[in-house]
């Protein structure tokens, strides 16, 4: 007995083996979740936007969504109190795609969090709600939201109409000069579509995650221990065990892609949840099966299995306070966190999913979540692996500011 507990002892005092060994905390099913975690190379087609994969459309892209003459600050001169706003004025390159803000502010403060746009080529709905179901149908909502860009799709299409630069690029990626366009409407899509071909590029390369989810998958223990402090590899085992995170964040992105209760208490404050989301995506002039779309099959496949269901029909209850899980690479650069921006750090978005405040005030937390009650430590561990394990590789910098011009 003394013999045991002074080897133990003498390991414990030099950090032996025993402690970091990088297989310890993973079964073989936690190793099959571990490896089902390494990224995907390609985000997947979008067979709905024909210019998504075009590099000269994602030069015009970026150049736009760095405008900020694309808003009212500079198209409403008679408004004095308008402000310039781009999209980067709330999703910036130097603050990993977000705004670093609880809520966004472009005109005025919206009541939302503002999301990072990175790895959103992986979505499969966007917006916190999901109720634009390709990334060009979301670019057009900031454009014409009062408190973003806040201008119409009729300045948008003269604002194309009228810098050369501009028009000059439009015409050559879309083949048509934008003032001669039968519909104008189609200006202001193509304006998304071009944003979207910039956006699909600002994907984040290999986190510490991958490396040692590879190595595990190919057993090798030294690259294993290199790839990942033995807190965070305890925090890894506990995302994708005892603390049930996998559930939900899952697969190449840590989401499901899909929406979930997770009992934040929702405001009436006519905030859209995922019921209100699926409403505005079906009836949208803009989804995928809509006459903007370029592959209407493909779009009508995604919508195919969304129904929508009134306020107060009992039967989409389950729908209420339901928001999208969010993608979780590079999560410690995107802080404050949750729709609302409510949690500022990643310790108090863990001390909610350990705690549980009661049911919320909209909706109901999903059955599955129950309080965890974890200790200090295992809260240090799961924090270590999210700040630590997902902390990957940023695009090129020449993706993350304002190109010259709009022609690559
Ligand atoms: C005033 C700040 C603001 C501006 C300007 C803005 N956004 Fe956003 N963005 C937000 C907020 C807030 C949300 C979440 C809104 C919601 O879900 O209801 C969002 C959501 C998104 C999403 C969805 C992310 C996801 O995972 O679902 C993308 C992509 C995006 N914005 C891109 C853009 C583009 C492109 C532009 C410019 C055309 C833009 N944004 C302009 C604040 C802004
Ligand atoms: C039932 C599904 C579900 C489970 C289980 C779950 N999450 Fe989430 N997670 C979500 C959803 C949905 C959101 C967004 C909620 C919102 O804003 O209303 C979210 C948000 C987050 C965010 C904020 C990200 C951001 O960009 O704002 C983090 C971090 C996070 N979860 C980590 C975890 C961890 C760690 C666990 C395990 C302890 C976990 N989640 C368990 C679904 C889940």
């Amino acid at each position: 007995m003394r013999a045991i507990a002074l080897s133990l002892s003498l390991l414990a005092a030099c950090g032996g083996a025993a402690d970091d060994d990088p297989w310890a905390p993973f079964s073989p099913t936690l190793q099959d979740r571990v490896i089902g975690l390494v990224r995907q190379e390609a985000p997947p087609a979008d067979p709905t936007n024909a210019f998504a994969d075009r590099a000269d459309a994602a030069a015009l892209g970026q150049f736009l969504y760095f405008d900020p003459r694309l808003s009212a600050g500079f198209l409403r001169p008679d408004e004095p109190e308008a402000k310039d706003v781009s999209c980067a004025t709330c999703h910036a390159g130097d603050l990993g795609f977000a705004d670093g803000l609880a809520l966004a502010v472009g005109q005025a403060e919206v009541s939302r969090n503002a999301p990072t746009v990175l790895n959103t080529a992986f979505n499969r709905w966007f917006f916190w709600d999901g109720r634009a179901d390709s990334h060009w149908a979301q670019a057009l909502g900031p454009l014409e939201n009062p408190l973003e860009h806040g201008i119409s799709r009729e300045e948008v299409v003269a604002f194309v109409q009228d810098e050369p630069e501009v028009r000059a690029a439009y015409t050559s990626v879309f083949g048509q000069d934008p003032s001669a366009e039968p519909d104008p409407a189609r200006v202001f899509v193509n304006v998304g579509k071009a944003i979207a071909a910039y956006e699909r590029l600002l994907v984040t390369g290999d986190a510490p995650l991958d490396t040692f989810a590879r190595a595990m998958s190919a057993g090798d223990t030294e690259a294993m221990s290199a790839a990942l402090s033995p807190e965070a590899r305890e925090g890894l085992a506990l995302f994708v065990g005892e603390a049930r995170c996998h559930f939900c964040h899952a697969g190449p992105n840590l989401t499901d892609l899909e929406f979930h209760n997770v009992g934040l208490s929702v405001e009436d404050d006519g905030l859209k949840d995922r019921r209100d989301g699926l409403a505005v995506v079906l009836s949208s002039p803009f989804n995928g099966v809509g006459a903007y779309s370029d592959d209407p099959t493909a779009g009508a496949r995604k919508l195919a299995n969304l129904q929508v269901y009134e306020e107060g029909d009992p039967e989409g209850d389950h729908l209420d306070g339901q928001f999208k899980t969010p993608n979780l690479r590079a999560v410690s650069l995107t802080a404050p966190y949750m729709h609302d921006g409510r949690f500022e750090t990643l310790a108090e978005v863990l001390e909610h999913y350990n705690e549980l405040p009661p049911q919320p005030l909209d909706g109901h937390r999903e059955e599955t979540l129950l309080p965890l009650d974890l200790g200090a430590d295992e809260l240090a561990a799961l924090e270590a692996f999210l700040e630590e394990g997902l902390a990957a590789e940023l695009p090129p910098a020449s993706l993350l500011t304002a190109p010259d011009s709009p022609t690559p």
